[in-house]
């Protein structure tokens, strides 16, 4: 597997692949890999003749009091597994080529990304609209692969991509979970063993909502006051999340508020479990 270090190199790298007439996939991901992005290398290989993952921590994704100094870097395992799935190239770019001193041009995001994580998160998806169109300029592939697990920021790209009419096709990919339903996360890692059994109501409130609304309930309103008391532990102090970003259900597409359920929606989770903040969400 090639590792990438320049933005330059990287380039030239999908150029060349590309003059060849080959389909060029990417993935983008701040590494600490899982099965969840090895998922998305995995769907490349099938669209594509040529994978390119990408790792780099972006920071401008990152409020000042977040995780970024802390965030998982486990650089040369991600090689590994990468190129244990046939990853042609890893692009592992320096900060300071990125973000140059001086820099100051951002992509200013989508309106899809004002609720939701866009309230509890005010400049993240600037962030990350912001990196994505640097790779998509970077690494000119012929398509890119996003996790729906974080549903909002794929809407987000997807809404870029129409936007500013970026010619790479958006390829959405389905969330893996552990056996017992927990989203894969890189943020997962911070979790000891009491946090973990926690995080599960996650998963769980999303799944017995879809079974509600599969049994016939139609109204949001009683979903979401259900979701709030399942995540709550029903009472139980030791099985509650800490604290509830958000529990609803919105429209697939907009992300707009709904009061019944008659056409695609989506049920989208983040909550605290101690000081990690976990987000999950399940097509209805
Ligand atoms: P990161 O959290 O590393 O995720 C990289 C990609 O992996 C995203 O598209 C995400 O949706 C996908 N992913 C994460 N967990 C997954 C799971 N359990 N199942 C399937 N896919 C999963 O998302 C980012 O990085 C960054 O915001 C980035 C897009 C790279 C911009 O910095």
């Amino acid at each position: 597997m090639d590792r990438l270090s320049t933005p330059e190199a990287a380039r030239e790298y999908v150029l060349s692949a590309r003059g060849k007439g080959q389909r060029v996939g990417i993935v983008p991901t701040m590494g600490a890999l899982h099965q969840g992005h090895l998922s998305l290398v995995a769907e490349s290989q099938k669209h594509c003749d040529v994978t390119i993952a990408t790792i780099f921590v972006n920071p401008t994704q990152f409020a000042p009091h977040e995780d970024l100094q802390k965030y998982p870097r486990t650089l040369e395992q991600d090689c590994e597994l990468l190129q244990s799935q046939g990853a042609a190239a890893v692009f592992v770019p320096e900060s300071s080529m990125i973000y140059p001193p001086g820099f100051s041009t951002y992509v200013q995001p989508p309106a899809v990304a004002a609720p939701l994580e866009g309230e509890f998160r005010p400049d993240h998806f600037r962030g990350v609209t912001t990196i994505v169109m640097k790779l998509f300029q970077i690494l000119p592939a012929t398509h890119a692969f996003f996790g729906r697990k974080d549903y909002q920021q794929l809407k987000v790209i997807e809404a870029m991509v129409r936007d500013l009419n970026v010619g790479i096709d958006v390829v959405a990919c389905d969330t893996v979970r552990e056996p017992d339903g927990l989203a894969l996360s890189s943020r997962n890692r911070y979790l000891d063993p009491e946090q973990r059994q926690i995080a599960l109501q996650i998963s769980r409130t999303l799944q017995n909502t879809q079974r509600r609304v599969q049994a016939g309930e139609r109204d949001v309103e009683t979903l979401q006051h259900q979701m709030h008391r399942e995540l709550l532990g029903d009472g139980d102090a030791a099985e509650s999340v800490d604290k509830i970003d958000y529990a609803t259900i919105v429209d697939a597409d907009s992300l707009a508020p709904i009061r019944q359920i008659d056409g695609p929606a989506v049920a989208l989770i983040a909550a605290f479990v101690g000081p990690t903040r976990l987000i999950d969400n399940l097509l209805l």
